[in-house]
């Protein structure tokens, strides 16, 4: 047997006979679509064969169909297979010879697509119905997947890392992130053990220059070989600075870094927000892979390409955007990270999971282990939302849930006093105070409690930070807008507080 063929999966709408079209004209091989196969072999449209005979007989020729085109195809073709083929588990199972690429696609973008077609597709007649059908359906699609192509992102480019994937060049346990964005796409790689599997294979042809902290670098730092040069920053966010930045540039000039080279931050949001910032202005950017160590970086930092430093006045106030050329992965590595910054990752799951709602709140909610499906979640949920709007000019500020009064806890307390997810945690109490969302509050306290994360401020008072929040990057004009969050997976952006319901919020905090 060959290397196996690409076999897209999806949601009906989402695209995969397209893509199908596209990579089996790229490979020189046949597209095949299972849904046209079994139209010319029932000779009738699904919807009418549907309603004659109902779902099982359908579901019946549906699984044949799947089975022997699964059988047939080589590593040359593309498949696209019909959307509710996976609920066979033996065609879930002849997957396992394949590359199975997730096509992902909004409800609502599929909604669309799919009514403007005219086509009879009889599980898309009611619009309730059918949302309800795509929120049931993710998961199965989400265990299958070899790769996730995110809505917007360009398969021709793709191509190239699916093959990479296909013909083994990484570890058999990676899985793969097609990321978009307005300013360009990436791939992110994911998997246990991808690091100690070494990272030779990767664009080979340009020099590495690594910074890491001397925590990490100790660790770690030999998995990223071969590196041209290596420089450990001391950990911690009193050293994410323009001074610490300055740093790096000049080592990076002593080193002998030029455009052709690639800076590697391997590390937490620190070494990856100072590190990234450093490549997009080295000699007015080069690369930069993005290689997370931390649960904050790797559901949240390393990924949407911001970067930046502190200022004394404020958080990250100083920065660019800057998408990685590249994104690395590893949960192995989350084994050394100590519980108090497992903690303070939970905070920014959490805060993804109330962006999220559906299935990923669900999880999150009742406690359930972060296992790699729910990274992979928080993952894709982030990265959906960047491809929707890199600069933060819109649904981005989403992100921010609980970060306006966290950044302003940062600043007021020095950058010393909490994690940056510690302080998110206590921020999101106040956004849902703010929000009106009474309930939800008290089981995100309870969720933070248990994680022992804190849920009272100490050590500054409410004024000051008050205060500081009117340094937030998002401020036009007097006001600071919030993001308010009344039910998860709603979140509003460019939400306006009053000062004494802010007072109030942060006050209550301390209490
Ligand atoms: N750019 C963005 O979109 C974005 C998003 C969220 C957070 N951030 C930034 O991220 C920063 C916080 O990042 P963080 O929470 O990762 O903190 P961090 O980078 O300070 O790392 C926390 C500590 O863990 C240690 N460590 C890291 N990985 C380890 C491992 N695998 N084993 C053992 N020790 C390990 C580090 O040495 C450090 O002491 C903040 O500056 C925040 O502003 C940026």
């Amino acid at each position: 047997m060959g290397a196996g063929a690409l076999v897209f999966i999806g949601f009906m709408g989402a695209g995969k006979s397209t893509a199908a079209s596209t990579a089996a004209q790229r490979l020189g091989g046949e597209a095949i679509d299972t849904d046209a196969l079994l139209e010319a072999e029932l000779r009738t449209e699904i919807g009418a064969y549907f309603d004659r005979h109902g779902e099982t007989a359908f579901r019946e020729h549906e699984e044949r169909v799947a089975l022997e085109t699964l059988a047939r195809a080589g590593e040359r073709d593309a498949v696209a297979l019909g959307g509710g083929a996976l609920s066979s588990a033996r065609v879930r199972a002849a997957l396992a010879s394949h590359v199975t690429v997730f096509v992902e696609v909004a409800a609502e973008v599929a909604w669309q697509r799919v009514s403007l077609t005219g086509a009879d597709r009889p599980l898309a007649r009611d619009r309730e119905a059918f949302i309800a059908l795509h929120g049931a359906r993710q998961e199965v699609y989400e265990r299958a997947a070899k790769a996730f192509l995110m809505q917007g992102a360009n398969l021709i480019w793709a191509l190239e890392h699916l093959l990479a994937l296909r013909d083994g060049r990484w570890a058999a346990s990676a899985r793969l992130v097609l990321a978009a964005s307005a300013s360009g796409s990436y791939p992110v790689w994911f998997g246990s053990g991808l690091l100690a599997g070494g990272l030779r294979h990767a664009e080979p042809d340009r020099e590495r220059f690594l910074v890491s902290d001397e925590t990490v670098g100790r660790l770690y730092g030999d998995r990223i070989s071969p590196v041209a040069a290596k420089l450990l920053i001391t950990p911690g966010e009193q050293h994410k600075t323009l001074a610490q930045a300055e740093a790096v540039w000049r080592w990076l000039v002593a080193a002998g870094a030029t455009r052709a080279s690639t800076v590697v931050a391997l590390g937490g949001g620190v070494v990856g927000d100072l590190a990234g910032f450093c490549a997009a202005t080295y000699q007015r950017g080069i690369p930069v892979w993005q290689v997370p160590t931390t649960l904050v970086a790797q559901v949240d930092s390393a990924l949407g390409g911001k970067t930046g430093v502190d200022l004394p006045e404020a958080k990250n106030y100083v920065g660019a955007y800057h998408q990685p050329a590249l994104v690395l992965v590893d949960p192995a590595v989350l084994e050394t990270l100590p519980p108090v910054e497992v903690a303070a990752g939970f905070a920014e799951v959490l805060k993804t999971a109330l962006i999220a709602g559906g299935e990923l709140w669900s999880h999150v909610r009742h406690d359930r282990p972060l296992d790699e499906l729910v990274l992979l979640r928080c993952i894709r949920t982030k990265l959906g939302v960047v491809a929707a709007d890199e600069r933060d000019s819109g649904v981005r500020q989403v992100l921010n849930l609980g970060h306006t009064v966290g950044h302003a806890i940062e600043a007021a307390t020095g950058y010393a006093r909490y994690r940056h997810g510690e302080a998110v945690g206590l921020g999101l109490l106040a956004a849902l105070r703010l929000s009106g969302a009474d309930a939800l509050r008290s089981e995100v306290l309870s969720l933070l409690g248990a994680h022992q994360l804190p849920t009272v401020l100490e050590g500054v008072e409410t004024d000051i930070v008050v205060a500081a929040t009117r340094h937030d990057k998002k401020r036009t004009a007097d006001r600071v807008p919030f993001v308010l969050l009344a039910d998860p997976g709603h979140p509003e952006p460019g939400r306006e507080v009053t000062d004494d319901d802010l007072r109030a919020a942060v006050a209550e905090l301390g209490a």
